[in-house]
C-alpha cells in the first residue's frame, strides 16, 4: 500500500499527543512524527534520557518511547519548522472550560486551538490535512477552516496555493490504559467531507488496526461521539454512585448490584466500579460543554438532564468527607488523617479533576493535618494542587507506611493495586487509637483491616 503521508506533526505533547504519536511512531516506520509544545519543560522531559521522568505515565509508553524516539519520534518546541514539513497535522492541544466571558465555567475555552490553526495557516506548505485530536464542541472544524480560509486569503505575503482538508479523529484513550487503548482501539472515528484526506489518514491506522473497526461519519457527528460518549460513560459513574448510597443504608452491597446488573448484556459489565466520582480532564469538561451546547440550541430539558451527571458527581465527594467527619467523632479538627492516593485514578500520574483533591480540600477545611502517599504524584505536583495557604496542613511521605505513623485514619482514594494488599496488622500498630479505615474504592480486604483491631467504612456497603 503506497503512503503519501511521510511527515505528521503533532502540536501539543500532553496526554494526548505524546502517546498517540508514541505508538503511530511504533507501527508507522516509515513516517517522521514530530511531536511540537510551547512548554519547553514538557518537551525536555519528553527528550530525558532517564525514561523515568518522561512527563506521562502510562503502562508501556517508555518502552516503545526507548525504541521509537530520534528515530521517527521527535520532540521539540520547532512548532514552526514541524508545520511547514508535515503533510499530516493533528491539533492535540488542551480544550479546557472558560474560565471568563461568554459561556464561562460551561463551553470549551478555543483559543489553543485557534491559535493552533493561525500558525498552521502562517507556515503549512502546500497540501495539509489538518486533524482534529483534541475534544471540541460540534461545528468546531467550521471555526477551523474559516480560520485557514480566511488567513490564506486575506494575507498577501501567503502563497496561495496552500491548500487544507480538515479531518476530525477524536481520541478514546482511556488514561492509565492509554498504551493498551491505543494498540487495541475499540473504534477509529474519522470524520470529514474530503474523502481523500480520510482515505490518508484510514491507512495510517490500518497499519495496526482491522478495518472493521475504522468508523466513517460526516465531521459534525464525529465531533459529537466524542463528547457524547464521555458523558455516557460519566454518566454510569454517577449511577452507581448514586446506588452506593442506597447500598449503604439497606444493606445491599455496591458490588453484588454491580455484578448481578453487569451480567445483562444489555447493560454489561464495564464501568461499574463505584468510587468517589470521576475526575480527569475530560468528563467534567466535557459534559459541562454538552450542557452549554444544549442550551445554545434551546434543549433547556436535555441539559439539564445531563448537569445531573455532574452534580452527583459532587454530591458523592461531599457526602465522602461529611462520613469521615461523622465517623471521627464530628471533628477532624488537628487529627491527622492519611490519604492514600491522589491521582484520579490508577496507573497515572494525572490529578486533573481528582476526586481525591476535592475530598482532601474539605478534610483540610475542616481543620485535619493530611498525610499523603501516591506512588505516582510527585510532592511538587501537589504543592500546585492543594492551596498555598494548606501546605501546612498537609505533608508528603514516600510510602504507606510513613504516611500512616501516627495517624487517628486512612482514607483510600485510589485504587493502585499497592493498597489491595496492605499489612494491616503493621499499619494498626503505628496507627492511634481508636483508628479508623475509610476505603471509597471497594479495594482493601476489609476483614483483614476488621481483624487487626481498625475501624472500617467501605462504600458501597453498610459496614
Ligand atoms: N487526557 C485524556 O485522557 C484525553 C483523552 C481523550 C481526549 N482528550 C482531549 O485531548 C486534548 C488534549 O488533552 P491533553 O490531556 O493531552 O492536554 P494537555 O494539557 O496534557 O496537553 C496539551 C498540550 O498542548 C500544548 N499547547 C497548547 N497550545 C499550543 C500551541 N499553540 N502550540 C504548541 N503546543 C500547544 C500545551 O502546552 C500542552 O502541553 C483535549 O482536548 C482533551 O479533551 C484528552
Amino acid at each position: 500500500m503506497e503512503l503519501k503521508i511521510k511527515n505528521v506533526c503533532c502540536i501539543g505533547a500532553g496526554f494526548v499527543g505524546g502517546p498517540t504519536m508514541a505508538v503511530m511512531s511504533k507501527f508507522c516506520k516509515e513516517i517522521i512524527f514530530n511531536v511540537v509544545d510551547i512548554n519547553q519543560k514538557r518537551i525536555d522531559a519528553w527528550n530525558n534520557e532517564d525514561l523515568d521522568k518522561l512527563p506521562v505515565y502510562e503502562p508501556g509508553l517508555k518502552e516503545i518511547v526507548s525504541k521509537t524516539r530520534n528515530e521517527n519520534l521527535f520532540f521539540s518546541t520547532n512548532v514552526k519548522e514541524s508545520i511547514k514539513n508535515a503533510d499530516m497535522i493533528f491539533i492535540s492541544v488542551n480544550t479546557p472550560t472558560k474560565k471568563s466571558g461568554l459561556g464561562a465555567g460551561k463551553a470549551s475555552d478555543l483559543k489553543w486551538v485557534e491559535n493552533c490553526a493561525r500558525e498552521v495557516a502562517l507556515y503549512a506548505i502546500g497540501h495539509t490535512i489538518v486533524v482534529e485530536k483534541s475534544t471540541l464542541p460540534v461545528k468546531t472544524a467550521e471555526t477551523i477552516k474559516r480560520i485557514l480560509h480566511y488567513e490564506t486569503t486575506a494575507n498577501k505575503n501567503f502563497d496561495n496555493k496552500k491548500t487544507f482538508a480538515i479531518l476530525s479523529n477524536p481520541e478514546f484513550l482511556s488514561e492509565g490504559t492509554a498504551i493498551n487503548d491505543l494498540e487495541n482501539p475499540d473504534r477509529i472515528l474519522i470524520g470529514g467531507e474530503d474523502e481523500d484526506a480520510m482515505n490518508e489518514l484510514e491507512k495510517i491506522y490500518l497499519n495496526w488496526v482491522k478495518k472493521e473497526k475504522i468508523i466513517r461519519t460526516n465531521l459534525w457527528s464525529s465531533e459529537l461521539s466524542k463528547l457524547i460518549a464521555n458523558a455516557f460513560l460519566a454518566q454510569r459513574i454517577s449511577s452507581i454512585n448514586s446506588v452506593s448510597a442506597l447500598c449503604e443504608v439497606t444493606g445491599a452491597d455496591v458490588n453484588d448490584i454491580s455484578l448481578a446488573i453487569g451480567f445483562d448484556k444489555r447493560i454489561g459489565k464495564l464501568f461499574l466500579n463505584s468510587g468517589p466520582g470521576f475526575g480527569g480532564s475530560c468528563f467534567k469538561k466535557d459534559i459541562l460543554n454538552l450542557v452549554y451546547i444544549c442550551d445554545h440550541y434551546g434543549l433547556h430539558t436535555v441539559s439539564r438532564y445531563w448537569n445531573e451527571v455532574l452534580r452527583i458527581n459532587v454530591w458523592q465527594q461531599k457526602r465522602i468527607s461529611s462520613i469521615i467527619v461523622e465517623k471521627l467523632f464530628g471533628t477532624i479538627s488537628d487529627k491527622k488523617i492519611t490519604i492514600l492516593g491522589l491521582a484520579f485514578k490508577a496507573n497515572t500520574n494525572d490529578t486533573r479533576e481528582s476526586p481525591a483533591i476535592k475530598i482532601c480540600e474539605d478534610l483540610i477545611e475542616e481543620g485535619a493535618i493530611l498525610k499523603i502517599y501516591d506512588p505516582k504524584v510527585k510532592e511538587s505536583q501537589i504543592k500546585k494542587l492543594l492551596p498555598e495557604k494548606n501546605q501546612v496542613n498537609w505533608s508528603y511521605y514516600s510510602s504507606v507506611l510513613e504516611a500512616a505513623y501516627d495517624s487517628h485514619a486512612i482514607v483510600v482514594l485510589t485504587e493502585w493495586g499497592d493498597f489491595k494488599d496492605l499489612n494491616w496488622t503493621e499499619i494498626k500498630k503505628i496507627m492511634k487509637n481508636p483508628s479508623w479505615v475509610f476505603d471509597t474504592r471497594n479495594i482493601i480486604d476489609v476483614q483483614k483491616a476488621k481483624s487487626s483491631g481498625l475501624q472500617t467504612w467501605v462504600l458501597g456497603q453498610s459496614t
